[in-house]
């Protein structure tokens, strides 16, 4: 079943969920870490040890990584699972994978279910995206006893530094000009296949040269594999079409680019928000504090490391509540 309150903006990740994320500019998505599904394994595993019924709610569920979990972890017991996103398309997506979980969309700011309705409240990489209200959100409707388990992002840490640097190298990418000079390339390009004076063909590949020049010094800079080799491949998808522009179809070629363009662009966005998203330690401590303030006893705050000890994944914050908000 799903439910929906008011559309709210989704800033990008309704297409993410629609399935662009397969594409190159979607990717990485960069939480594919074992130390991440050990970590929820054991905690899940532990809070829901004593069987019996729960009512467990994952907040900025996405595609359900984490109720995938509670699903493997929970089949002892009578669990009713609802998750909240403010993506259609991503609680479509939960809700065939698993068609006993309830689905809303909705913002995580404003989540319309009733005060302590759940006995357990997740959320992987998800409810910092909402910014700080949305912790106030969880912690509301969790029932006095019920747990809180939440994984960060974190500033630094390996997943910061990745997206950190896909925000680089795809906003250098669009500063360039890469996709709509490429355009105005391949548009002459087949002009002149069809026997138009080259003139336009040969300003245009005048134009094009500094935009990749510049991708060529992305990709010198970050590696290849930057951006889950988005730019690797687009910068090769024009090279090839180039050296056989008679052998493709015009108007696949101009609609990918323009797809390439708005993909770019949200890829950006996303980006962004993970790196806005990220907490330092800082910022960490002050939200175990308010999460305090709100009621909870924090059991467990750190952060979570890559199995060399040499990064950090992402922050760990399990609370309990004692008793009801103060
Ligand atoms: C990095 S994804 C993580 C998804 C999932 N928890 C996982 O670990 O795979 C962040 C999720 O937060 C959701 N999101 C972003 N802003 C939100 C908001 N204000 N309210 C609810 N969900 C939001 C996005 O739609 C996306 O599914």
């Amino acid at each position: 079943m799903n439910k929906s309150n008011d559309s709210p903006p989704t800033r990008g990740w309704d297409t993410y969920w629609q399935g662009a994320r397969n594409s190159g500019a979607y990717a990485s998505d960069g939480v594919n870490h074992p130390a991440v599904a050990t970590f929820w394994n054991t905690a899940l595993t532990e809070v829901l040890r004593h069987g019996g019924s729960r009512r467990i709610l994952d907040i900025a569920t996405g595609s359900g990584a984490v109720v995938e979990r509670l699903t493997e972890s929970a089949s002892d017991g009578n669990h009713e699972i609802t998750c909240v996103d403010i993506s259609a398309a991503a609680i479509d997506s939960v809700s065939s994978r698993f068609p006993g979980v309830v689905g809303l969309v909705a913002d995580a700011n404003s989540i319309p279910l009733d005060d302590a309705a759940f006995d357990l409240v997740t959320s992987q990489f998800g409810i910092e995206y909402a910014g700080p209200a949305a912790l106030s959100e969880g912690t509301r409707l969790l029932a006095p006893g019920g747990t809180l388990i939440l994984m960060m992002h974190v500033r630094p840490g390996i997943i910061f530094e990745e997206c950190a640097a896909a925000l680089d190298a795809v906003r250098r990418t669009r500063n360039s000009r890469f996709v709509q000079r490429a355009l105005a390339f391949f548009e002459a390009g087949f002009a002149a296949v069809r026997g138009a004076d080259r003139t336009d063909y040969d300003k245009a590949a005048l134009e094009l040269n500094p935009a990749i020049e510049e991708l060529e010094s992305i990709l010198s800079d970050h590696g290849e594999h930057v951006a889950g080799d988005t730019i690797v491949r687009l910068y090769s998808d024009v090279r090839e079409i180039h050296g056989g522009i008679q052998h493709y179809e015009p108007d696949e070629v101009l609609r990918w680019l323009r797809r390439m363009d708005q993909e770019l662009a949200e890829y950006e966005g996303r980006m962004q928000s993970m790196c806005d998203s990220a907490t330092d330690a800082n910022g960490f401590a002050g939200i175990c504090e308010r999460i305090g303030a709100q009621g909870l006893h924090v059991d467990r705050s750190e952060p979570l490391m890559t199995a060399d000890r040499a990064s950090a994944i992402g922050w760990v914050l399990q609370a309990t509540r004692r008793d009801r908000a103060t």
